[in-house]
């Protein structure tokens, strides 16, 4: 191949969201609850409590949850309102250039409780008017099926993943999707950051942590199963379209050893694998070499089906997406180093070369370059890029105007790094921003720590106009995409 030094010209610029942390109208149009829905904020808790139900949810808040007569606040019930401006939102969308639109269906309007036999029509209509109200500017969608949003009737009445009966839920779900909407979506994704389910495996996998003493089990037994309906709907969407692309998607933190002590260099190899183990498995359609003793240190035995491994094998994905916002270092002795707060996934150590945004993730806009040619060198599949971005804090200054510089800086740099990985040979095919409009952070639960190009006037507690504001780099990314990125 020749040195490339541009972004392909059919480059998937775009930016991304899902459906609970932006649609809101939690019980519209027969709307079920979903776990994101059971999520509650308090802003008087010390704001380094805001992630715990994140990481942790207990029976008890559930419980609260589905009390009508709740007082709690939940904001992943409200959303930023897309629900209702779906138009106006992707309007600016289209104003920036956007080629494509990385979004996720809401389970819970489709299935409400999911496990009905039949979806939901008026949920499936919903879609059909974003999908050709994006179409109409010639906007792609690229679709997650599942984005931390599963019915949250499969965790309380099933115990989530750990069931196999939830293979049967997606698969009916992924069927009535990937039928209605197989002649207006192309990409798609079966699972958004299949390996958080190590992290956060009520987000995930619907199970809650007080039910499995021996979590580590709970959580194989439930990726086990995801691997086996990510296959199950790769096959149906390619048997309807064989021109659709699927993809799975990780959460893609780098991770470089803290020194070049040969006890690091392992810890971060085995470390690393708390992400690759995922996309291994679903790029290569079999399970790595490393899993026998992985799981055999985890003390985790696998119940499986006798017909699980063919159809993981002759469904591979199409392509692998990724999220990557940060990196971190890994010690083979962590107990003697400074942690890096605010890196819940990989609960690395501070890297003394990085700075950090003031929710302490590690900005390494080479460690993307890094991470694209590790990614690419290891499965030689089309890469996607299907978030970055910076949480920031964002001033409103007379006459609306927002000066988002520091986000524009910080993805600009990364962009630069993309066009690096290019040049290398990295056969990388879009992009899509995190949060290319404010909406409520999967984490904490606020809308005040603010992604988007667009602004959505709107507090924490859900109080606020919800009016659009263009920001600086509202503008900046439509030159980006005007000028295919040879402008950075
Ligand atoms: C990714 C998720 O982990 O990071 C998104 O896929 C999430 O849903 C994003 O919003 C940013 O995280 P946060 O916690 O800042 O919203």
């Amino acid at each position: 191949k020749p040195l490339n030094t541009k972004f392909p010209k059919n480059f998937l610029w775009g930016g991304a969201t899902a459906a609970n942390q932006v649609e809101g109208a939690w019980d519209v149009d027969g709307k079920g609850l979903s776990v994101a829905d059971a999520y509650s904020f308090d802003e008087n808790l010390p704001k380094e409590r805001w992630s715990d139900q994140w990481l942790m949810m207990t029976y008890e808040q559930l419980e609260e949850a589905q009390n009508p007569a709740s007082k709690q606040y939940y904001p992943k019930r409200h959303g930023v309102d897309f629900y209702h401006h779906y138009k106006e939102d992707i309007a600016l969308f289209a104003e920036m250039g956007f080629k494509c639109y990385r979004m996720s269906i809401a389970w819970t309007r489709i299935f409400p409780k999911g496990d009905e036999l039949e979806p939901n029509e008026a949920g499936l209509a919903f879609y059909d008017r974003v999908f050709d109200e994006l179409h109409k500017y010639g906007i792609e969608p690229v679709v997650t099926i599942s984005h931390y949003e599963m019915p949250l009737h499969l965790a309380t009445e099933y115990g989530g993943w750990v069931n196999r009966k939830l293979v049967d839920f997606y698969v009916r779900y992924a069927t009535a999707v990937l039928s209605r909407y197989k002649d207006k979506v192309k990409y798609w994704m079966t699972f958004n950051e299949i390996n958080s389910l190590n992290h956060h495996p009520y987000t995930s996998l619907g199970v809650v942590e007080e039910n499995h003493p021996h979590l580590e089990q709970a959580k194989y037994q439930g990726a086990h199963h995801q691997f086996v309906a990510s296959a199950l709907a790769t096959r149906i969407c390619k048997d309807l379209n064989p021109a659709a692309q699927m993809g799975c998607m990780i959460s893609y933190q780098l991770l470089v050893p803290y020194s070049c002590d040969p006890d690091d260099v392992q810890a971060t190899v085995e470390k690393q694998r708390h992400a690759l183990f995922f996309s291994d498995v679903q790029a290569r359609g079999y399970y790595p070499a490393y899993t026998a003793r992985m799981l055999a240190e985890k003390n985790v035995v696998l119940e499986t089906q006798p017909e699980d491994e063919q159809v993981m094998r002759e469904n591979p994905v199409d392509y692998v997406s990724f999220s990557y916002y940060m990196s971190s270092a890994v010690s083979a002795h962590p107990e003697k180093l400074e942690g890096a707060v605010g890196n819940m996934l990989t609960g690395g150590i501070k890297n003394p070369y990085l700075s950090a945004s003031e929710w302490g993730w590690q900005v390494d806009p080479k460690g993307l370059r890094t991470a694209l040619n590790q990614l690419y060198d290891r499965y030689q599949k089309p890469l996607f890029i299907s978030e970055n971005g910076l949480g920031a804090i964002d001033t409103v200054q007379e006459g609306d105007i927002i000066e988002d510089d520091y986000r524009i800086s910080y993805l600009n740099d990364h962009i630069v790094q993309i066009k690096e990985a290019i040049k290398d040979g990295v056969d990388v095919f879009g992009y899509t921003s995190w949060g290319c409009i404010d909406i409520v952070s999967a984490s904490t639960s606020q809308v005040s720590k603010r992604y988007g190009f667009i602004y959505v006037d709107q507090d924490d507690m859900g109080g606020g106009s919800k009016r659009r504001i263009k920001k600086k780099s509202f503008d900046w990314y439509k030159n980006v995409i005007a000028t295919n990125g040879d402008q950075l």
